[in-house]
């Protein structure tokens, strides 16, 4: 079976879902499924646990690309997806877990699926059924669908959810490291990076920014913090700080109360590729909002 796919975040679920009504699309209701993916080399290779509906192997191979693409899969219905659980992970071994809330609407062959996924957020999902060997008009359908749900080309999205997920720490690393090349630093020469993954999916970078007037400098979380909630963010999934000079740059002081003000204890925080520890264990026993109304 092929599919014509285009996947994206969503900053406003409900309003997506109100103009994929309004196109007359169908109501599929609500689906709770859980992937286990597995380390198959030639294609990926997951294990789909839902409710309602029946457990089930689906492998499929597709390239990383933005734009519409065509997945290749096979779906086999799995009766006893605990033992198969079991057996594959010894075989092949498990990569990551991806737990969701699925909305699945159906237009024209097109599935449209509003996912809710744990730890990354809100996402939409388009699969147009390829019928025969043209796959045309399932990219027509697709792409007059991204048109009409006024998918933001910003929003999209190459990667799996397994992947954004397994990758996350990578990607998030990354990004603080890109930026922070753009850190003015004149007086320590000390140029730090910071990236926060919101709950929408969306990445928020800044580095620390000095002034002659050094108390007026700010630290690079604290100007993340700016950028995210100025992009209409308010909550905080994982964080990477990043420092030029140091292996790994555990955040300030002030900053870990900065960041605990949009994060909870158990958010990650990426120090390099092999140190993540969590705002907890650097902010133990912290002063917030439940305090201050206690
Ligand atoms: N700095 C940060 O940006 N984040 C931190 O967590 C530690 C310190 C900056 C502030 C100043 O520009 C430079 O590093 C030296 O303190």
């Amino acid at each position: 079976m092929r599919n014509v796919e285009l996947k994206s975040r969503d900053p406003d679920p409900a309003r997506t879902l109100e103009l994929a009504r309004r196109l007359g699309a169908s109501d599929e209701g609500e689906i709770t499924q859980r992937d286990t993916y597995f380390g198959g080399s030639r294609a990926r290779v997951k294990l789909r646990e839902q409710t309602p509906g029946e457990d089930e192997l689906i492998s499929y191979r597709r390239p990383d690309d933005a734009q519409e693409r065509v997945s290749e899969y096979v779906r086999v219905a799995i009766p006893d997806a605990a033992a198969l659980k079991e057996a594959l992970d010894a075989a092949y071994g498990t990569k990551v877990v991806v737990s969701k809330k699925r909305h699945l609407l159906l237009w024209e062959n097109v599935r449209i699926h509003l996912d809710e996924v744990e730890g990354l957020g809100s996402y939409m999902e388009l699969e147009g059924l390829v019928e025969g060997d043209d796959d045309g008009p399932a990219r027509e359908r697709v792409e007059r669908l991204r048109r009409e749900l006024e998918i933001d080309d910003a929003n999209l999205v190459s990667s799996s959810y397994g992947d954004l997920l397994s990758d996350g720490a990578a990607e998030l690393l990354d990004a603080a490291r890109v930026v922070m090349r753009n850190a003015h630093v004149p007086y320590s020469q000390f140029r730090v990076g910071a990236a926060l993954r919101g709950a929408g999916g969306g990445i928020h970078v800044a580095t620390n920014v000095e002034n002659a007037a050094y108390p007026q400098s700010q630290c690079a979380e604290a100007c993340a913090i700016g950028v995210m909630v100025a992009a209409g963010e308010t909550k905080i999934t994982a964080i990477a700080v990043v420092a030029e000079n140091l292996d790994i740059c555990p955040p300030c002081g002030g900053c870990r109360q900065r960041l605990a003000e949009f994060a909870g204890p158990d958010t990650p925080v990426h120090l390099d590729e092999s140190t993540t520890t969590t705002l907890g264990e650097l902010l133990p026993m912290s002063f917030g909002e439940a305090e201050l109304h206690a």
